[in-house]
């Protein structure tokens, strides 16, 4: 059985509605996963929800709900959020799932039985908010940083994980495998953490404290502590313990944000695998925060965009565009409004949409709907050609990399070059010739257009998936299903009757 690329998201805390950061991790994701497809890679997407924990069951009090009714609810709010960013997910993992908590509870015994957890008496300080422990070295001149919210000091028994000692091995892995952290300098960052002594890492929460977890399975009055909780959806989804786990694992690729790297998917993530002895996934990649006035939009922050709204207002794929566009994987980026009805005028409606309905209405009026035969092959011909093929390997690498914003404007840059190439030939005036050379000219030219054009949306089908399929349809085409067979230069649409032109990105 051939290994799927296996690629991952953050689970989202069920505590709260889902907000833009939280779109675009989806939808990087997502075309992540749809460029694999395309590159005939078989593909197996995981998203999914982190239910348990202190913020879930107070905010259930607070309703006067239980906290499985209330994951319930939020539940459906994200996978409505899936559904319309068009996502292509093949799995969605829910952490009060039983095949997730027979998981955890079967990792957690067998790190128990072998040694590798043990009981002690802690003393110390703990950040409600953070749902951590925490030490002198965390203060800031002095005070606990804002982000910890209310401090106590509590002294209670719990459990430890074994982590401190993994730290020589966790280095070395870090310093061999240049690639398991992207962006690169994110790397250091880690290695920069690492450089502290590392502690054991306390797994329990007391059940009288918090009881909404994954019992201990030797000890049912603990809990389990979040992170070693929600980090196993990684291999609970894709079955650990079955036969088919090794279709699946390790993980090619963890996509998440850079808040969640260090400590929990570049620390403990891997040493937990590796006293599992599991394979560790062979990549992370961490993004960048999506920003309001300054600062990270969050739900606490309350400055929050919905993506919902932009949807309503523009359709789905425009949204995608943006987010794909704006950012630089990895880098911060700003939203505001007007960048985005900027892109979506500019890019969007000025050079595809109105390349999209130039080209089918001249289509229409000159050929009756058929697209031409193309005979000639001059200069400007073989200039848009060639551009095309930079174009393609240009993007394909981009893509390979993750440099999105790259690779689009890499291909808004040659539909751009579609239009110029129009105003080159000038079409419209060749249709009023009545000399055979312009004739066949005007065939060449928007046969060539034609076959730009489709060209050209088969290399934005990742990010604008519905785009992609509705112009396919008018051009009687299937949907894009590898790249290696439909991204060639050969004029497969010469003959085929088109549909009737459409507006893809209206004005208000
Ligand atoms: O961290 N910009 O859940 P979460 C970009 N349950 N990305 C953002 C963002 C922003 N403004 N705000 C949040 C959790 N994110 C845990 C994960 S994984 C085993 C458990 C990203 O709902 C954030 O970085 O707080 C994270 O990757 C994801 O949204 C979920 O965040
Ligand atoms: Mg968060």
């Amino acid at each position: 059985m051939k290994k799927a690329f296996y690629l991952t998201t953050a689970i989202d805390y069920a505590n709260g509605s889902p907000h833009l950061g939280h779109a675009y991790e989806k939808i990087l994701a997502d075309v992540i996963a749809r460029c694999k497809r395309l590159t005939n890679n078989k593909t197996y997407f995981l998203t999914g929800l982190d239910e348990h924990g202190q913020k879930v069951q107070q905010a259930a009090e607070k309703e006067g709900i239980s906290p499985q009714q209330r994951c319930d609810g939020i539940a459906l709010e994200f996978q409505n959020l899936l559904t319309q960013l068009n996502i292509s997910n093949n799995d969605y993992i829910r952490t009060t799932q039983q095949r997730h908590k027979s998981v955890v509870s079967k990792l957690l015994q067998d790190l128990f039985d072998r040694g590798e957890i043990y009981k002690a008496e802690y003393k110390g300080f703990y950040s409600t908010r953070a749902e951590q422990f925490l030490q002198e070295k965390d203060k800031i001149d002095g005070e606990w940083p804002k982000i910890y919210g209310e401090v106590t000091e509590i002294s209670e028994s719990n459990y430890f994980f074994r982590l401190g000692k993994y730290q020589d091995w966790l280095i070395e892995h870090l310093n061999k495998n240049d690639d398991f952290i992207i962006p690169h300098f994110r790397k250091n960052q880690v290695l920069e953490f690492l450089k502290e002594p590392l502690n054991d890492l306390c797994i329990s929460r007391p059940k009288n404290r918090l009881s909404w977890g994954i019992p201990l399975p030797f000890d049912e009055n603990f809990v389990t502590y979040v992170w070693f909780d929600a980090l196993v959806n990684y291999v609970s989804a894709c079955g650990y313990g079955e036969e088919k786990f090794d279709e699946y694992w390790p993980a090619d690729l963890h996509i998440i944000g850079k808040d969640i790297l260090a400590p929990p998917h570049a620390v403990y993530w891997p040493i937990m695998l590796h006293a599992s002895n599991l394979k560790l996934p062979k990549q992370i990649l961490a993004h960048g925060w999506w920003m309001t006035s300054g600062e990270k939009m969050s739900k606490s922050s309350g400055d929050t965009v919905n993506p919902l709204d932009l949807i309503k207002k523009r359709g789905v794929d425009p949204f995608r565009y943006f987010v794909m566009r704006e950012m630089t994987v990895g880098q911060d980026a700003d939203f505001s409004v007007e960048r985005f009805e900027s892109r979506y005028k500019t890019d969007l409606g000025n050079d595809l949409g109105n390349l999209v309905s130039r080209l089918f209405h001249m289509i229409e009026v000159y050929e009756g709907g058929v697209v031409p035969e193309v005979e000639l092959n001059e200069e400007f011909e073989q200039n848009i050609r060639s551009n095309f093929e930079k174009t393609k390997s240009e993007v394909l690498k981009c893509f390979d990399l993750f440099q999105f914003n790259q690779g689009l404007n890499q291909i808004f840059v040659f539909i751009r070059s579609i239009n110029k190439y129009a105003d080159e030939r000038t079409p419209w005036k060749l249709a009023k010739s009545d000399d055979p050379k312009d004739r066949l000219l005007l065939k060449t030219c928007l046969g060539v257009m034609c076959e730009s054009l489709r060209l050209a949306i088969q290399m934005l089908a990742p990010i604008l998936p519905e785009v992609h399929s509705r112009v396919n349809q008018l051009m009687g085409l299937p949907p894009c299903e590898s790249w290696e067979t439909d991204l060639c230069w050969d004029f497969r649409l010469a003959g085929q009757k088109l549909e009737k032109k459409i507006i893809l990105f209206p004005r208000d």
